[in-house]
């Protein structure tokens, strides 16, 4: 039988600390929700000590969670251990995750430790959560750049101290996979105790090879692979999941190694943190890019129509993309509705439902059909959606090329109140945004605006992503209506509402410390 290979996955750990990519607790929410559903073995959930709005969600987050493991990151340092401990209190399966550089380069200029007393520390480390939680996981942060011989040693003291997984992490994405693999090999014949304990790795995508290296490390004996959705990660980003656990699923004659993922939840994850951070897939990513299983070429199309294996080694519906179903339309009842919600993975219920159907109803009236994409943009939607502090009422604009352009908005405030305010701009969507930020008292940085159409054709939706910048702190917001102008403000009122929400609620404010050091 195949031998099983861990996932974890660091989406709200690795992948949110990249820039541009913080999401609110409810968007953190969703995504853990969905990672259980994926069956990954465990999720990090966060950094509990890098600031209290990450502790919060950390917790929030081990609250929910059953079927996986919930991890909390921390330095080597018993205050880091301390707020682990706290945001890990509910969790069913708790992980504490603790890492400490042991790279030549880390020690002498961050740390400022020597060799003996970064040994001493992570030992000392493990100990201390070990009092509180069994499941202990340490990394060697930057263990490829460092001495083998130096990371045998402190894995095997370490696990002697009571870890039950040693991390080995390219911290920097520097390796080719055939020294990767091998280095693993060396790290599990030359630890003292490693069949005690599971030998992990951490790759990071500087150079392309993240996923590579991931599946060198796994030929060569490692159990756990880390990695996010859509390779999201510091920099370059980390391994992708979806890349690891397919090729593992498609190459198992290869590997004799497999997970327990249940890859047909893989696409929509991947659209939800797609759609949660407003980083965009890239059209030819493998897997789950739009193109991954498009067939352009006359040549392709004949024989996958006479064969599909001819030109694909795995099929959409393995990864959760179903197969050609009945069009949805305005005569489309609430049976064929919750059905395709179903197909697609997605799931809605009580309010919620009613509200997407609502508004798929209204969206029907508009378009002639609706798409699947239309659906999960409609669900995503109402998933991640934050208090609203700003309800938007009316709007209009007026444009042309030989005028300026002016636009009009009526805001609601969610005490009852409303403004309305009449701006010139230099185009209409410039003219509605100041109108916007006069009516708010409050002048955010737009950092981002992206359009996009949902569908390809002519009655598509517009789907708008913005990014606001506010006194050092990002929120992102997303619209969709058949309208542009709409979908721009819609977008931005989503962001506005996220800056306004974690404002008034602490526990939800996302002000990181500075990393590093121990
Ligand atoms: O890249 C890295 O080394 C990390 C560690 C904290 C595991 O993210
Ligand atoms: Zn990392």
């Amino acid at each position: 039988m195949a031998r099983n290979v861990y996932i974890f996955d660091t989406t709200l750990r690795d992948g949110e600390q990249a820039p541009g990519c913080s999401m609110n607790l409810q968007e953190k929410l969703e995504v853990a929700r969905r990672l259980e559903k994926l069956r990954v073995d465990v999720i990090e959930a966060g950094f509990p000590a890098s600031s209290p709005g990450d502790l919060e969600s950390v917790k929030a987050i081990a609250g929910i969670v059953k079927d996986s493991a919930v991890a909390g990151l921390c330095r080597s340092l018993e205050k880091d251990i301390d707020a682990a401990r706290e945001a890990l209190a509910p969790a069913a399966q708790p992980r504490v995750h603790i890492f400490l550089a042991t790279s030549p380069i880390h020690m002498e200029y961050k740390l400022k430790m020597t060799p003996d007393q970064v040994l001493e520390r992570a030992v000392s480390s493990v100990k201390y959560a070990r009092k509180f939680c069994s499941d202990i996981e340490f990394s060697a942060e930057d263990a490829f750049r460092s001495d083998p011989g130096f990371v045998c040693r402190v894995f095997g003291a370490v696990i002697d101290a009571g870890a039950s997984t040693v991390n080995f992490p390219d911290t920097v994405g520097y390796a080719m996979p055939e020294e990767f693999g091998s280095r693993i090999r060396y790290i599990r014949e030359h630890t003292p105790g490693m069949d005690k304990a599971r030998l992990s790795v951490h790759c990071h995508n500087d150079l392309g090879l993240a996923v590579a290296n991931s599946l060198a490390a796994i030929r060569n004996g490692a159990d756990q692979a880390e990695c996010t959705i859509n390779g999201l990660g510091e920099r370059a980003g980390n391994a992708s999941l979806e890349e690891i656990v397919m090729s593992l699923r498609v190459r198992k004659d290869l590997f004799d190694a497999d997970t327990r993922i249940d890859t047909a939840q893989i696409y929509a994850i991947s659209r939800l943190v797609s759609q949660v951070t407003g980083v965009k897939v890239q059209p030819n990513k493998a897997i789950v890019g739009e193109n991954a299983f498009a067939h352009e070429a006359g040549i392709h199309q004949h024989g996958v129509l006479a064969n599909r294996a001819t030109y694909e080694i795995m099929t959409p519906e393995s990864i959760g993309i179903p197969k050609n179903r009945m069009v949805l339309g305005k005569h489309s009842g609430r049976h064929a509705f919750e059905d395709r919600l179903k197909e697609l993975g997605l799931q809605a219920e009580g309010q919620a439902l009613e509200q997407i159907f609502a508004q798929f109803k209204d969206l029907a009236d508009k378009k002639k059909v609706v798409s699947d994409r239309d659906i999960e943009a409609l669900v995503m939607g109402a998933a991640a959606v934050v208090p609203e502090t700003w309800k938007l009422d009316h709007w209009a604009v007026n444009t042309g090329s030989a005028l300026g352009a002016s636009g009009t908005i009526r805001l609601q405030h969610k005490d009852g109140q409303t403004k309305k305010l009449v701006t010139l701009g230099d185009g209409p969507v410039h003219a509605i945004f100041q109108a916007i930020n006069h009516i708010i008292g409050k002048d955010p940085e737009l950092e981002l605006y992206e359009i996009g159409a949902i569908t390809g054709d002519a009655s598509a939706q517009g789907e708008t992503m913005v990014k606001i910048g506010w006194e050092g702190r990002h929120w992102n917001g997303r619209g969709i209506s058949t309208d542009i102008i709409e979908s721009s403000i819609k977008a931005y009122l989503a962001a506005i509402n996220a800056l306004e929400w974690e404002l008034s609620a602490p526990g939800t404010v996302r002000q990181k410390t500075a990393e590093g050091g121990v």
